[in-house]
């Protein structure tokens, strides 16, 4: 309430001061332009009596005269006429005058003695007037003065009048001004704090439904928005402690993201995470005259930013965004994620032949198809290798620049585009534990031996202390095509290789997703509308499947819709019935053969489109574009089943993420067996992806499977990916990083203590 009386008092102070003083003015002037007024008929009489009276003047006192000034009494504001000789004695004077006027007037001697015509306000026997005396002249000499006497008692009476109204709408506008006051604190500032407060009560007793979202009141939304943020935080580190006694309880063996903070501060006693890899978590991209943030599609990011999020540290990669030169510090760092910073990205920049050479070039048309059995042809160019090499040796200034302070620092090397970074890492900072993770396949040694730089590249990865791979056979890959590739010492029992004393560990890491998911992730997830999400799209279904894709040849979408098409020729009954939403990001796609595929996909979705009546019905229904989480998340949840059909995939995050979002334990897996995830995700439907009759029976079977066994299966998969999640992932390969006894070389000079 005070702040209210305050804020009344205030405003009714400045409304009053501010009228005050108009109303000042304003009778100012009303007073002024009365006296001119009067002045100028004053002076209008004054003349035109000025030639009858001067003869008259030198009579003396008269009966002619007395008849003049009493003419010209009380009329309308008139109050009288008097006339005074030389000597400033009355010759005749209004009778109604007479008596109150003093003798002698001064006003008479000052007309006179001036020569001048004078006109003022004055009281004469409590009457206020205006007087105006005019000297009256006979040739040369001034032989009177004449005094005309109006009543000024009207101005008074107008004036207060001012004075009234103002105050009168002055105490109207002070009501006004404390209801409305009244009324704006109430609304607008008690009412949302006192909601604001309950809701913070209902917080802190545990009470607050999900989603969390402070009232969003204009004024309060920055503290609303913090204090959601806030709520956030306090429920996630809310629902790990609640993890963790659980866990304790049950010497479960969960791991949250909480569990693997402690895991890597403990195991690298205090020193920084350092992640290096060629797609960054955020990129900012202008779009029109705006930047927008948007998270890469692709399961590298998918999986590495849960794990930045809980272990914060620096994650190195290529900026690639047209908008991402923007707000970076002077080693071209920034925080992310951008609305609640909880680690640092550093971007490195790559000129456009450099990205040519190095991404499109070696990384993605050479190794990309020499890794993945998928019938496309690796391109070996000379200069693409050269550009390959240059960019390794780029991103180890910038990872070096980032360990100059760190007393052996730990890295992580992601992937397929920096085979060469941890030699060129070791050779400068022995002290570095480095791993690396090689996302996709390792093939056979033959395969892999058409590669024209194999033994620079092995030789290149043999600088990491630990190699890891997602499944066991691609170790043994990797490990029979050093044999056959290098001068080395492979230790089949350790799984290892020694060369030129330097030992690398090789072992498998599943790779997984953050579940349970962030809070961040589900909210709202059971909100789900299937139908309103299929309107949206515009299409009519009964059962709907689902595909997630970066649009790559390896994915097998091609062959995905001919078992779709194969699905409705064999059971007609679906036609109309059936649809299967494919989402897909182009990628990569200044490369000719992601072109080709993506627009050969566009036609194969077009032709079986067209085969299944009615007319208005599209089986498939190909959503091209870069989708959020958040957007393919109701996706995910709203499907009756999911298909991942690689041809050949290292892991395949999408199959995991598919279970994770299935709270509702319900939905079918269809698998690719020549995915890393088919070893773990053993109740998916299994199947060869080249087998379209094998694939169109799956559909059928998932569609048509018993609800029962749909939830058992979808449960044993979620159990799975729970216990096997993207923490367990990361805290396995720091603990088994920080393991390895690191080659006593010297450190070179200059390197501090952390
Ligand atoms: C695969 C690779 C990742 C890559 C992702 C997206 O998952 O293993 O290293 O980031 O595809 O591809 P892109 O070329 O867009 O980074």
């Amino acid at each position: 309430m005070r702040i209210s009386l305050r804020l009344i008092v205030s405003l009714v102070v400045a409304v009053s001061v501010v009228a005050c003083f108009f109303a000042y003015v304003q009778v100012g002037q009303e007073k002024e332009r009365h006296s001119d007024e009067l002045d100028r008929r004053s002076r209008l009489l004054a003349e035109s009596l000025q030639e009858t009276i001067g003869p008259l003047i030198e009579k003396g006192p008269s009966g002619d005269l007395e008849r003049l000034v009493e003419k010209y009494g009380n009329r309308e504001r008139l109050a009288g006429v008097a006339v005074y000789d030389a000597r400033e004695s009355p010759l005749a004077v209004t009778a109604s005058l007479s008596a109150a006027l003093p003798t002698p007037l001064p006003m008479v001697g000052e007309a006179m003695r001036g020569d001048v015509d004078v006109g003022r306000f004055e009281t004469f026997g409590g009457r206020e007037m205006h007087v105006y005396a005019m000297p009256l002249r006979i040739g040369e000499s001034i032989a009177g003065c004449l005094l005309i006497f109006h009543d000024a008692t009207f101005i008074r009476i107008q004036l207060s009048r001012i004075w009234r109204q103002t105050f009168q709408r002055l105490l109207v506008q002070m009501v006004l001004i404390a209801i409305v006051t009244l009324l704006i604190v109430r609304w607008s500032i008690a009412g949302p704090i006192a909601r604001m407060a309950d809701w913070m009560k209902n917080l802190r007793a545990g009470d607050v439904g999900e989603p969390f979202s402070a009232p969003k009141e204009d004024l309060f939304s920055p503290i609303a928005k913090e204090a959601s943020r806030f709520a956030l935080h306090l429920t996630i580190a809310k629902q790990a402690a609640e993890d963790e006694a659980r866990l304790r309880q049950e010497a479960s063996t969960l791991w949250t993201p909480d569990r693997l903070r402690e895991h890597v501060r403990s195991k690298l006693q205090g020193s920084p995470l350092c992640v290096v890899s060629n797609r960054e978590p955020y990129m900012h991209i202008r779009r029109g005259r705006k930047v927008e943030c948007i998270v890469p599609a692709g399961g590298l990011v998918t999986a590495l930013e849960p794990v930045l999020r809980s272990c914060s540290g620096t994650w190195i990669a290529h900026g690639s965004g047209d908008a991402d030169w923007e707000g970076l510090d002077e080693k071209n760092r920034i925080k992310v994620p951008p609305d609640d910073p909880l680690y640092t990205l550093k971007r490195v920049a790559l000129t456009k032949e450099e990205e040519n050479g190095y991404y499109y070039g070696f990384a993605n048309e050479g190794l990309w198809p020499l890794c993945h059995i998928a019938h496309t042809r690796p391109v070996f160019r000379a200069e693409d290798w050269a550009y390959y090499q240059k960019a390794n040796r780029k991103f180890a200034a910038a990872v070096l620049e980032e360990l100059k302070d760190v007393a052996s620092p730990c890295v992580l090397i992601q992937d397929y585009h920096f085979a060469l970074l941890p030699r060129m890492i070791k050779d400068e900072r022995p002290d570095a534990r480095i791993a690396l993770f090689w996302h996709i396949p390792w093939t056979n040694p033959e395969a892999f031996g058409i590669c024209p730089w194999q033994r620079e590249l092995l030789y290149g990865m043999l600088g990491a202390d630990l190699i890891g791979y997602h499944t066991q056979f691609h170790c043994n890959n990797f490990l029979d095509t050093v044999d056959r590739a290098l001068e080395s010492r492979i230790d089949w029992e350790r799984f290892a290789v020694k060369k030129e004393g330097h030992t690398t560990l090789v072992k498998p890491f599943p790779i997984s997703v953050a579940f349970p998911e962030t809070f961040q992730d589900t909210a709202g997830a059971d909100l789900v509308d299937r139908d309103a999400l299929l309107k949206e799209h515009g299409i009519r279904a009964k059962y709907l499947g689902i595909g997630v894709e970066r649009m790559d040849y390896t994915k097998g979408v091609l062959e995905r819709f001919r078992a779709i098409e194969r699905f409705l020729e064999k059971n007609p009954a679906y036609q109309g019935e059936f649809v299967f939403v494919q989402i897909g990001a182009p990628s990569r796609t200044h490369i000719k053969r992601y072109q080709d595929f993506l627009s050969e996909v566009e036609s194969e979705a077009d032709r079986i489109n067209w085969r299944f009546p009615p007319k208005d019905y599209k089986p498939i229904v190909f959503l091209k574009k870069h989708h959020s989480h958040q957007e393919i998340l109701p996706f995910y949840k709203a499907a009756d089943l999911c298909m991942v059909t690689s041809l050949h995939d290292g892991m395949n995050l999408v199959a995991k993420e598919f279970v994770a979002a299935r709270d509702d334990q319900n939905g079918a897996l269809i698998l690719s067996r020549f995915t890393g995830a088919s070893r773990e995700l053993r109740d998916a439907l299994i199947v060869n992806p080249y087998d379209i009759e094998q694939m169109a029976e799956s559909i059928r079977y998932a569609l048509e499977m018993d609800p029962e066994e749909r939830s058992a299966r979808m449960g044993r998969m979620r159990e799975t990916v729970r216990e096997h999640n993207v923490y367990r992932w990361a805290g396995n390969l720091v603990e088994e990083l920080t393991k390895i006894r690191i080659d006593e070389r010297p450190a070179p000079a200059g390197v501090g203590t952390n």
